[in-house]
């Protein structure tokens, strides 16, 4: 019997991310289906990806709602009646709330282009670039009630170049991450992820 699994993704941007999710998809190397992309900017390449791979699609825009509480209840309803089993956020650029969050408890997955816990925040890979490190990286983790500090799942790392400018560094963590991203869902999707306290125990 199929354990495929259903994905909401959320982006907010170019969704090169949400392509490695259709890629991985269509060459076999993830048995998922993607309910629904949603995305809080109307201009998201990420839109026009979902329409170009024929998957259903949104723009939800926060000023159309009266505060936070409503622009998320509405993600939520949407994601629900997606059916989706796992809320993927692919550069989706907005810190979702612990109320948010309750309705889909260890079923958030977030991608951050640093090696966590380095580089929090706000370009992760230029904040790298001004501390120095030699290798950076990136990090996939299911999404607690922090900013990037839940549990981690899986980690690339990345060398820092002689030269790089911020944005070579930046597509060469992106390689990574569409790696790495599918991978972690296809664990997801074989049942191999179990959270531990702030760990993620992987099984064969
Ligand atoms: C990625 O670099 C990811 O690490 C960050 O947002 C970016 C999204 O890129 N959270 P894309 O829209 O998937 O191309």
């Amino acid at each position: 019997m199929s354990n495929q699994i259903c994905l909401a993704i959320l982006a907010s941007g170019n969704g090169t991310n949400l392509q490695a999710f259709i890629d991985a998809i269509d060459n076999g190397h993830l048995d998922a289906q993607i309910a629904v992309v949603l995305s809080d900017q109307p201009d998201a390449y990420a839109l026009t990806r979902a329409r170009q791979a024929d998957i259903p699609h949104k723009y939800i825009g926060k000023g159309d709602y009266p505060s936070r509480e409503a622009f998320e209840m509405e993600l939520v309803e949407m994601i629900k009646k997606s059916k989706a089993d796992l809320v993927i956020l692919a550069g989706f650029m907005r810190i979702l709330s612990v109320s948010f969050l309750s309705h889909f408890r260890g079923r958030v997955m977030n991608i951050h282009p640093s090696l966590l816990p380095a580089f929090r925040g706000l370009d992760a890979q230029k904040q790298a670039l001004d501390y120095g490190v030699k290798v950076t990286g990136c990090t996939v983790h299911f999404v607690d009630e922090g900013m990037d500090t839940g549990p981690i799942i899986l980690q690339a790392v990345v060398p820092v170049l002689k030269g790089d400018t911020r944005d070579q560094l930046a597509q060469r963590i992106q390689q990574k991450e569409h790696q790495i991203f599918p991978e972690a869902v296809r664990l997801f999707q074989q049942k191999s992820l179990k959270i531990e306290g702030r760990r993620v125990k992987i099984s064969d």
